[in-house]
């Protein structure tokens, strides 16, 4: 599915930016073909799937900014750069189902169930050779950034895994192990939209640092979702049975309220069985931390949309608005 978030915009604008999309979707599959029929269909797994397509869209909308000014946007580096980072996503997921051995992704069984995870693994690494093959044709520049941003989301990853050091503050460790695997490869998105329109240093900064805010509430809210909805595809509370702290968690443990000790005994456990899963997923869905956990969202919401002021006004800021709505509104 892809993100909605346009139904507030000129109609016009919105046409043309679900075009691209379209012919964007078309460039994902042709990029995953491989030499062999197994590499394909295991390649195009994910991404036939469906997904939310929002780095695509980011950089779509970051680009179109440049409407307002008259400029003209190149096409097909546009869709080339949105095919990268959305290449690099879905390669990451690959490699993600297999740390969190996941049994679904987007609704579709995992590839590491439906293959193995040695395929898995591998096909995540030929999706990011895709996306290496194509970021070079836009050049040193582009190839540099994303780099970076492919070490920062492996050293999220990494932190995650670890958890904090001793006496760290567990929720600052979560909040840069989250920007770091969600928040960097959203602000890439965003500044790649602005280097295709020829954006200038200052502006491109804006959008970086309105990329990295948005990612970060991108991926709290999809931490609250994954307690709350039993629409996003993947099994409810699997953050929970992977042992992976979430805002939600942090904040209750920090609450230390006595009549949460078999809420934090479920947690502490391996929770392998399906039943304790679902008293740990029902408990937290009625702790006040899930509300406290909303609320800091919505007020980084609020903040990255305060970024977009600056940027020039018209159809593709405002859709960028609405995006910052969308995100903290979805069940999926
Ligand atoms: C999903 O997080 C995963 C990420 C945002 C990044 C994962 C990064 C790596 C595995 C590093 C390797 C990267 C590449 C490009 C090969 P989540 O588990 O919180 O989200 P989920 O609920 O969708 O699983
Ligand atoms: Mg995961």
């Amino acid at each position: 599915m892809k993100p909605s978030g346009l139904g507030s915009v000129d109609p016009g604008f919105a046409a043309t930016v679900e075009g691209r999309l379209d012919s964007i979707e078309q460039r994902l599959l042709t990029a995953s073909e491989a030499d062999t029929r197994l590499v394909t269909e295991a390649a195009q797994h994910i991404i036939s799937a469906g997904g939310k397509r929002f780095r695509p869209m980011l950089v779509v909308l970051c680009a179109h900014l440049a409407d307002a000014e008259g400029a003209a946007v190149d096409a097909d580096r546009l869709e080339k750069a949105a095919l990268v980072v959305e290449l690099t996503h879905v390669a990451s997921l690959y490699h993600d189902d297999v740390m969190d051995d996941a049994d679904l992704r987007r609704g579709a069984v995992a590839a590491n169930r439906r293959w193995q995870n040695s395929v898995a693994i591998l096909v995540g690494d030929y999706l990011f050779a895709r996306a290496s093959d194509t970021v070079a044709e836009l050049g040193t520049d582009y190839v540099q950034i994303q780099a970076r941003t492919f070490a920062r989301l492996v050293q999220g990853q990494i932190a995650e895994t670890v958890g904090p050091v001793p006496d760290a503050d567990p929720i600052a460790h979560h909040l840069q192990v989250i920007a770091d695997k969600t928040g960097s490869l959203i602000a890439t998105s965003a500044v790649f939209g602005g280097m295709v329109a020829g954006f200038d240093e200052e502006t491109l900064e804006v959008l970086r640092d309105f990329g990295e805010e948005i990612g970060l509430v991108f991926q709290l809210h999809d931490d609250i979702i994954d307690i709350t909805s039993d629409v996003t595809g993947k099994t409810p509370g699997t953050d929970l049975r992977e042992g992976i702290p979430t805002l939600p968690t942090l904040l209750a443990r920090a609450m230390d309220r006595p009549e949460d000790e078999r809420l934090f005994a479920l947690v502490d456990s391996d929770l392998e069985s399906e039943e304790d899963l679902a008293e740990a997923v029902r408990l937290l869905r009625e702790h006040p931390a899930i509300e406290e956990a909303r609320t800091e969202v919505r007020r980084r919401a609020d903040a990255a949309r305060a970024r977009l002021q600056v940027l020039p006004a018209g159809p593709a800021r405002e859709a960028l608005e609405a995006l910052c709505d969308h995100v903290i509104n979805r069940d999926d």
